[in-house]
């Protein structure tokens, strides 16, 4: 990227630069569009969830944003000679379905012949361009709240494997299905300072992100951490995907693990999630209130995961 020259437009809100989960560009004062996109192979073996699956996700971004999603097109990557096109059917099926719950309008969308099949979306949002929510933002003393367990990870190497029980690919599906709507309106109604979604740089990836440069530092309780239950035995199993390795290779310059916890803590806070939870940061007196209204509307994983601090700047410690 160096090389090619740099755009600068004063609308620009939110760009390519910096970690943001969306690009946000101002039409007005009172308006701004927030766009992203994202794709993707099965990650499950039923066509429909898959759909279903690929929807959640690339909402979640604009979610994540503090956006209310408007219209959405999708992206197709289809094997039309070796697969049969009712597989298309069902994936595209499970992604209306979800766009119908989610209240946003499918607009049209684009295929192309190709050797692996591949499903998502870019999906177009609007937000007043003072209330977008960064990630960047936590204030020392903010408490972090994340509103999905995690494991998708483990469980889906679980599922390639052919290892993975019926109940275990269950909570991972209820998981990357549920949408971060609901969330993300009580979020904004409680006011934040920080928010991203949890993706595929797990946890701590996406954490780092948020004080990667800054002063601030942040403390995970990890036994406060949710997660799949079922993802801890498939970890012992060895079912860890490859980009828990590379998460860790990247962000572990900036992590400090206390000594003696278990290999498990280190796997599931760099699992590598599909469609996962908000990662919140807000003053601590709202902390208790949010998180008993996402308890409320049936966000049960949500959890208290953990603090910002005033230094030493740009670290993470687990305990
Ligand atoms: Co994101
Ligand atoms: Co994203």
């Amino acid at each position: 990227m160096r090389d090619l020259p740099q755009q600068s437009d004063p609308n620009l809100i939110a760009g390519a630069e910096g970690y943001e989960d969306a690009g946000v560009y101002k039409l007005s004062n009172d308006i701004a569009l927030v766009q992203t996109l994202d794709f993707f192979t099965p990650i499950v073996d039923d066509a429909y969830t898959f759909g279903k699956i690929a929807v959640t996700n690339a909402l979640s971004d604009v979610y994540a944003m503090g956006g209310r999603p408007l219209t959405a097109m999708n992206i197709v990557c289809f094997p039309a000679t070796k697969m049969d096109l009712s597989i298309l059917n069902r994936v595209l099926a499970g992604g209306l379905d979800k766009l119908q719950e989610a209240e946003v309008t499918l607009v049209g969308g684009h295929s192309v012949e190709d050797p692996e099949l591949k499903y998502g979306l870019s999906v177009t949002g609007l937000i007043h361009p003072d209330k977008v929510v960064f990630n960047r933002g936590c204030v020392p003393g903010d408490r972090l709240i994340l509103t999905k367990p995690l494991g998708t990870g483990i469980i889906s190497t679980a599922i390639k494997a052919g290892m993975a029980g019926e109940k275990a690919i269950a909570r991972a599906v209820y998981s990357m299905t549920a949408l971060n709507k609901k969330a993300a309106e009580l979020m904004l109604e409680v006011g934040v300072h920080a928010c991203t979604d949890v993706t595929g740089f797990g946890l701590l990836g996406h954490a780092c992100e948020m004080i990667e440069g800054t002063e601030a530092a942040i403390i995970i309780d990890s036994s406060a951490v949710p997660y799949i239950p079922e993802a801890r035995e498939m970890a012992d199993m060895g079912l860890v995907p490859g980009g828990t390795t590379r998460n860790r290779c990247f962000r572990e310059v900036m992590v400090d693990m206390e000594p003696g916890l278990h290999i498990f803590v280190s796997d599931i806070l760099f699992d590598p999630q599909t469609s996962g939870g908000l990662l919140i940061s807000l003053p601590a007196e709202k902390a208790g209130e949010l998180l008993d209204r996402l308890h409320q509307e049936g966000i049960v994983d949500a959890a208290i995961i953990g603090r910002v601090e005033a230094g030493p700047a740009g670290r993470i410690r687990v305990h």
